[in-house]
C-alpha cells in the first residue's frame, strides 16, 4: 500500500516525520506500506512556485491515502492569494472530492486536566465533528474585491450549498453516528441564512431514513456556547465547513490541545487526507517541541479508513493512550512544573510502546 507524505511547512515536517517512524515500524510486522514524499504549501511553492506542484498532485493521486502535515507560514503571507500555502490544502480537497471531515474529540483521562475548562466539565468527552468540506463559502462563486455602485470597494463571498452536498454530508453523519451513540446535532444558522435553513431542511429530509438516529438542531452561536457549557451532551455534529472550521478548533481546546486532534477528510470511494487539525506553528517551528500525537493519531485513522487495517489502527491508539498513562508530556499538554518531552522523544515514546 502506497502512502503520499505531504510534510509541507512550520511543524509540519518534524511531526510527520514521528507519524511516518510509526508507520514504518507497523510496517515491518504489519501491512507493507510504501511511503512517498512530495511538497506542498510554502515548501511546494519554494519547489515549484505552487502550493500544489503538478508533481505533488501525481504522487497524491497514485497513492492509497494521504498523510498530510500542516501549511502555511509568515513568509508566504504576502504572496498573491493564488499562491498563498493553505491553497494547496483546498485544492487538494477539492480535487480528490474528500467532502467528509471527520474531526474527533477525545478527552484522554489524564488529560483532563490540561483544558482550560473544568476536569469535570470534560472528562470522558467523545465528540465527532463531521464537516463538510469541499462547499460553502470556502468555495462558492462569485468572490472578489470590487467597487460598488456607490463608488467603494467592497469584499464579497458566496454561501452556498447544492442538496446534494448536503445530503452526502447527512448520510456520512447519520452512518457514522449508527456506530456510535446514534445522536446527531445539526448546526446552522437558519435564523439568518437561507442556505443553512436549506441545510437544515434536507438534513431532516435524509433523517427519514435514519429513524434511529435522534436528530437534534442548533444555531451555531448556540452550539458555540454549548461546546463550553457542557460538551458532553454532543455525541456527532454535523456543519457545514465554515462553521465546523470553527466549532473544531474550539472543541480542540476540550480536550487539553490542538495539538491531540487528528482528522481524516474522506471521498465517496473512501480515499482519504489525514492531518492533525492545528496549523504550521511557525512560532515553535525547527524547535522539536511541536507535539506529534495528532499526526500519529491521523496515521491510525488512515489505516483505519483507507487502508482498512482496523488492527494496526487501533496498535496506534492503544500505544498513544500507553505513553499518556505513562507520563509523556510535550510542552502543550504538561501540567505546570512537569518535565516535558521534544516531538522526537514521544515518537520514541510511542514506538516503545507499539
Ligand atoms: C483547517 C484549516 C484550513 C481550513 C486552512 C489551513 C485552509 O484551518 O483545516 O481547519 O480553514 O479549512
Ligand atoms: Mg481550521
Amino acid at each position: 500500500m502506497k502512502i503520499a507524505v505531504l510534510a509541507g511547512d512550520g511543524i509540519g515536517p518534524e511531526i510527520t516525520g514521528q507519524a511516518v517512524r510509526v508507520l514504518q515500524a507497523l510496517s515491518s510486522d504489519g501491512p507493507r506500506i510504501e511511503l512517498e514524499f512530495a511538497p506542498v504549501g510554502g515548501a511546494g511553492y519554494d519547489a515549484a512556485g505552487d502550493p500544489l506542484p503538478e508533481a505533488t498532485l501525481k504522487v497524491a493521486g497514485q497513492a492509497d491515502a494521504i498523510l498530510f502535515g500542516s501549511v502555511g507560514g509568515p513568509k508566504y503571507d504576502t504572496l498573491p492569494r493564488a499562491k498563498r500555502p493553505e491553497q494547496g490544502l483546498l485544492r487538494l480537497r477539492k480535487h480528490f472530492d474528500l467532502f467528509a471531515n471527520l474531526r474527533p474529540a477525545l478527552v484522554y483521562p489524564e488529560l483532563a486536566h490540561a483544558s482550560t475548562l473544568k476536569p469535570e466539565v470534560v472528562a470522558g468527552l467523545d465528540l465527532l465533528i463531521v464537516r463538510e468540506l469541499t462547499g460553502d463559502i470556502y468555495f462558492g462563486q462569485p468572490r472578489g474585491v470590487r467597487t460598488n455602485e456607490q463608488g467603494e470597494r467592497e469584499g464579497f463571498d458566496t454561501m452556498r450549498y447544492a442538496e446534494s452536498e448536503i445530503r452526502r454530508i447527512a448520510v456520512v453523519a447519520f452512518e457514522t453516528a449508527r456506530k456510535r451513540q446514534r445522536r446527531v446535532c445539526s448546526v446552522d444558522k437558519a435564523n439568518v441564512l437561507e442556505t443553512t435553513q436549506f441545510w437544515r431542511d434536507v438534513v431532516t429530509e435524509v433523517h427519514g431514513q435514519y429513524r434511529d438516529i435522534e436528530l437534534t438542531h442548533m444555531y451555531v452561536d448556540n452550539a458555540a456556547m454549548q461546546l463550553v457549557r457542557n460538551p458532553r451532551q454532543f455525541d456527532v455534529m454535523v456543519t457545514g465547513n465554515m462553521f465546523g472550521d470553527i466549532l473544531s478548533d474550539e472543541a480542540s481546546m476540550l480536550t487539553g490541545s490542538i495539538g491531540m486532534l487528528p482528522s481524516a477528510s474522506l471521498n465517496a470511494r473512501g480515499f482519504g487526507l489525514y492531518e492533525p487539525i492545528h496549523g504550521s506553528a511557525p512560532d515553535i517551528a525547527g524547535k522539536g517541541v511541536a507535539n506529534p500525537l495528532a499526526t500519529i493519531l491521523s496515521a491510525a485513522m488512515l489505516l483505519r479508513h483507507s487502508l482498512h487495517q482496523e488492527a494496526a489502527a487501533r496498535r496506534i491508539e492503544t500505544a498513544v493512550r500507553k505513553v499518556l498513562a505513562q507520563g509523556f508530556r510535550t510542552a502543550d499538554i504538561a501540567e505546570p512544573g512537569r518535565r516535558t518531552v521534544g516531538t522526537k522523544d514521544m515518537g520514541d515514546a510511542v514506538l516503545a510502546a507499539l
